[in-house]
């Protein structure tokens, strides 16, 4: 099969600043080297792949419905990341992928772009939610089922 991984994906942003801020603060990704693109924005690494790419725009995109609904990372450190996300007041949704138990954590960036981020079933934490209610509308449009403290749900 001639596809091997996922490279990357684009967000058109009239945030730059404040997307840039997330996926490098909140998240950890790191800011890295962008060919001269004729473009203004900026390029995220994950290790050695740049899997975010920033492109500033004047004004937001106008935006319909979309088909790509989320990205989702593999991730490790479960605990160490909630507590990040806490620590910067950034609303969390956790699933729990019934049967694998593999954990979600879903986060929304500045723009309102949904993040996805699996952990492994032997990861320890509070599975608790946080913040829950400020991001319920974007949860709500995303798909994810309603959720309760406590409970888990069908993830997506
Ligand atoms: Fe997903």
């Amino acid at each position: 099969m001639p596809l091997e991984n996922l490279n990357h994906f684009t967000l058109l942003t009239a945030n730059h600043e404040k997307l840039k801020k997330f996926y490098s603060h909140i998240l950890g990704l790191t800011v890295g080297l962008r060919p001269p693109v004729p473009s203004t924005g900026t390029w995220l690494y994950c290790g050695e792949t740049p899997v975010v790419h920033l492109v500033e725009l004047e004004s937001a995109p106008n935006v319909q419905d979309t088909q790509i609904e989320h990205v989702a990372f593999s991730a490790s450190g479960l605990a160490e990341l909630l507590e990040h996300l806490r620590d910067n007041e950034v609303p969390y949704q956790i699933a729990v992928v019934p049967d694998v138990e593999i954990r979600q954590v879903n986060v929304f960036d500045p723009d309102g772009n949904h993040i996805e981020m699996q952990f492994a079933p032997e990861e320890e934490a509070d599975l608790n939610s946080f913040k829950l209610e400020t991001i319920r509308d974007l949860i709500l449009s995303s798909g994810i089922p309603e959720w309760r403290e406590g409970s888990t749900t069908s993830p997506v």
